[in-house]
């Protein structure tokens, strides 16, 4: 037998299955594109360990890791057909190799290729929404160190409820999107483990090192259960759930800054407003509302994504085909919609006077009026009682001074005077006062918020080198790779 015939053609046949009217509903070849660098990244890692470990000949692996250069120059849309990107690649390969192209899938299936190919796109996906996501916290901590002075209705139900400032308000978002930052990071150490030498999912009898093929592509463990490294894609509903944990984040934000444009409390820059293609005077806050909107597709996604694996059986199913691609349709959405409300933000003009003028509406200076009267020894019930009743009497209106004493007269039998002074009170009214006087942890008043934005940016500090940590460690494995792969082209 000559070398050619005992290699066979080369050619992954496709005459008995899979070659009928079901080919095109099998092939996942064109959604692929977003994994074939990283498919041609994990083929190189797979041949220069099947090559240190003598199970491939150095001169194969050279001409393999060339054929393979050859595939990237040609480019994705230059693969021949194939069920899926794997395939293609491999196709690709034998078609410049020969026959011994097919030692590139030696101690590998495409189930562990697939499972390994999808963890190496999605971290760096989703590290690039953790940029993102710092990016909108440096534009909120950078507002909200403009306006702690600013003092703003601040609302629940809707309805005007305690006077507060801008930067107490940003700094809320802040804290909400540093934990988003948090849980995309912890979602990404669990993405960045490999499975790769799994095979189908049942190992290899091939000697294989998984550790160095870990190594090469920048993972920072092995999943060594071989079932569990194929199958396992809980990593990405971890993902997806941290990214729609985001996005709902985000919605309320984009929310909160269409009503405050609606009250005049903020104008958005022309750069992210849009106007009426019949109504020549309008200004919309249209990409607001498409950030808002963006919650809707990836809590779609999550739901796409989780009802597809629920009750798969072990070890692969062709289901898993159809899973990742919510993980990546949501990581784009977050992505656009992260980085468009960060620029929204750091572009808004916040209109001090206008605040200023509605911060004490709806009375809302009613609680710290309550505190003061509770602080000089009343039960705090008592104190509400009397200002709810000042507050009914005003009619809608903000009670005055003498309101509020004539109250008191009636509930206590007592003056408001034998309590407080008239200057503590007139304070209580005054929404800046009012805000000043909320100094616990945490609170409005400017001394509280000067800590929580020390806090917020050396948080901010914190998770920028977090990220920088795990961006410089995938450079370096990709330099690494890429200088094994030159020893033997
Ligand atoms: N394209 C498949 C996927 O994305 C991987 C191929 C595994 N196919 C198989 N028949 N075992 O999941």
């Amino acid at each position: 037998m000559s070398d050619e015939e005992s290699a066979g053609s080369g050619v992954i046949r496709r005459d008995r299955f899979s070659g009928g009217p079901a080919r095109g509903f099998l092939s996942s070849l064109a959604a692929d594109e977003r994994i074939f660098a990283a498919d041609l990244a994990v083929d190189r890692a797979h041949v220069v360990m099947l090559a240190e470990q003598d199970i491939v000949d150095d001169d194969v692996a050279g001409e393999i890791l060339t054929a393979l250069d050859d595939v990237e120059d040609a480019g994705h849309e230059a693969l021949p057909d194939g069920e899926d990107v794997h395939e293609a690649i491999e196709s690709a390969v034998i078609e410049r190799v020969g026959p011994d192209g097919g030692k590139m899938h030696t101690a590998r299936s495409r189930n562990d290729e697939v499972a390994t190919c999808i963890r190496y796109q999605l971290r760096a996906d989703v590290l690039e929404v953790v940029e993102d996501t710092l990016a909108l916290r440096e534009a909120l901590v950078e507002t909200a160190a403009e306006h702690t002075e600013t003092v703003m209705p601040g609302y629940t139900h809707l309805q005007p409820a305690q006077p507060t400032t801008v930067a107490h308000y940003l700094l809320s978002y802040e804290a909400a999107v540093a934990r988003d930052t948090a849980r995309l990071l912890d979602a990404y150490d669990r993405i960045n483990q490999s499975p790769l030498g799994a095979a189908a999912f049942a190992g290899t009898p091939f000697d294989v090192d998984r550790e160095r093929t870990a190594e090469l592509l920048g993972f920072d463990s092995v999943l060594s259960n071989s079932m569990d490294a194929s199958s396992a894609r809980d990593f990405l509903a971890e993902t997806l759930s941290a990214l729609a944990t985001h996005a709902t984040t985000l919605s309320g934000l984009a929310e909160d800054v269409i009503i405050f444009a609606n009250k005049g409390y903020v104008d958005l820059s022309d750069d992210y407003s849009s106007t009426s293609s019949i109504m020549p005077q309008k200004k919309n806050p249209d990409t607001l509302e498409l950030v808002r909107g963006s919650a809707g597709d990836v809590v779609g996604d999550l739901t796409g994504l989780l009802t597809t694996l629920k009750g798969l059986p072990r070890a692969y199913n062709r289901d898993l085909q159809r899973a990742h691609g919510h993980a990546f349709d949501a990581v784009d959405v977050v992505a656009n919609a992260t980085d468009v409300a960060a620029g929204a933000v750091a572009t808004a003009t916040w209109n001090d006077e206008t605040l200023a003028d509605e911060a004490a509406d709806g009375f809302s200076t009613a609680t710290g009026v309550a505190d003061l009267l509770a602080m000089a020894g009343l039960p705090f019930r008592t104190a509400h009682e009397v200002v709810a009743e000042a507050a009914a009497e005003a009619e809608g209106e903000n009670p005055s001074v003498a309101t509020l004493d004539a109250v008191a007269e009636e509930v206590l039998g007592a003056s408001l005077w034998e309590y407080v002074t008239r200057d503590a009170v007139e304070a209580a009214l005054d929404p800046a006062q009012s805000v000043a006087s909320r100094d616990s942890q945490g609170g409005p008043a400017p001394s509280a918020v000067a800590t929580d934005l020390d806090a917020a940016e050396q948080d901010l500090a914190t998770d920028t080198e977090a990220l920088a940590d795990r961006q410089d460690a995938l450079v370096a494995a990709a330099e690494t790779l890429a200088d094994e792969v030159s020893t033997y082209e």
